[in-house]
């Protein structure tokens, strides 16, 4: 049986998820947008470029109509507005929560079986607002934050040392946000923690990079947000959960007293399989590392409670 993935907002990040999926050969692909024409257009010019890239995947693009998006196996959902530089991702709330909502509703009356994969921003906000109104089982709604969070604490650690991207690894907890919880103990080279190899300062400045990584972007394009490293991420769970490849990545999951946080979004360790989150991976933090969480999470429960509010 053909896979099929669907991509919610034809934008910047969902063009480039659509773009990757379809190149990695993983699915076919469904392209939706609320603008007349652009999803349609996209998905034209990508399968045009199939014969040159080497792939048999199918893309469709849609306008308003959802019927194409039926039984997809996953759904990544990138609709929203983006920020503009001087805002945060909170400031995007009272506009993408409306967005979410009507968008999740859609999904889950013809792909009750999919697994949804939330980028929109303010990530962990978005995730609640998409598991209450598509009344899916836990493990079947799972934000993208981590893996984008810790390939940017990768790629600073990597070009501080001069080795290659491949020897690295990092772990980042916590909310999508300012309040991110970076963890350079269980960040290596090769195997070999970054707090061997590195003075503390500059473990200091690659983090606070890390943390603001999203800020540096919008800064320099002006005009909206990060999209190549968000898709990648993104494209990384889909293939994790479409291969059943049991991948241990940073993704906000709902916690249901792991790491002492209840009812909330967070980023954590999960196994990503076809099941979607399959197991949460529970480290022991040290009472630093635990406060830093703790922080975080009171981050993302205030914005929770103000979706609540404005009547999410
Ligand atoms: N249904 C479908 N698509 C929608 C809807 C909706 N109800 N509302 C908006 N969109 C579409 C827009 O028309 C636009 O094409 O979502 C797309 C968003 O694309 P961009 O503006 O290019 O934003 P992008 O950079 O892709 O970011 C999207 O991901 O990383 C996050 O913070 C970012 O929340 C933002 C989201």
């Amino acid at each position: 049986m053909r896979k099929k993935v669907t991509v919610v907002g034809a934008g910047n990040v969902g063009a480039t998820v659509a773009m990757r999926v379809a190149e990695k050969g993983l699915a076919d692909v469904v392209l939706v947008d609320i603008i007349e024409g652009v999803p349609a257009g996209k998905a034209l010019d990508l399968a045009e470029a199939a014969p040159i890239e080497k792939h048999d995947s199918r893309l469709t693009g849609i306008t308003g109509d959802y019927n194409e998006a039926k039984d997809s196996d996953i759904v990544i959902i990138t609709a929203g507005i983006p920020r503009k530089p001087g805002m945060s991702r909170d400031d995007l709330l009272a506009t993408n929560m409306g967005i979410m909502s009507s968008v999740v509703k859609e999904i889950a009356a013809v792909a009750p079986n999919s697994i949804l994969i939330i980028v929109s921003n303010p990530l962990d906000a978005m995730c609640h607002m998409a598991l209450d109104t598509s009344g899916f089982a836990n493990n079947r709604v799972i934000g993208m934050a981590g893996i984008l969070d810790s390939a940017r604490f990768r790629a600073f650690i990597a070009m501080e040392l001069d080795v290659s991207v491949e020897n690295t690894h990092a772990f980042v907890l916590g909310g999508h946000g300012d309040t991110m919880v970076p963890l350079p103990r269980y960040s290596t080279v090769a195997g070999i923690p970054i707090t061997e190899l590195m003075s503390s300062e500059r473990i200091d400045a690659l983090v606070e990079r890390t943390r603001n990584g999203g800020a540096e972007i919008v800064g320099l394009l002006k005009t909206g947000s990060a999209y190549y490293a968000p898709a990648s991420a993104a494209v990384e769970m889909a293939e994790t959960i479409l291969k059943d490849k049991k991948k241990i990545l940073p993704c906000a999951v709902y916690l249901e007293g792991e790491y002492g946080i209840k009812d909330l979004f967070i980023g954590v360790p999960v196994k990503l399989g076809e099941n979607g989150v399959e197991d949460i991976i529970q480290i022991k933090l040290t009472d630093d590392e635990q406060k830093a969480l703790n922080n975080s999470a009171e981050a993302v429960k205030t914005l929770v409670d103000d979706m609540k509010r404005l009547g999410g």
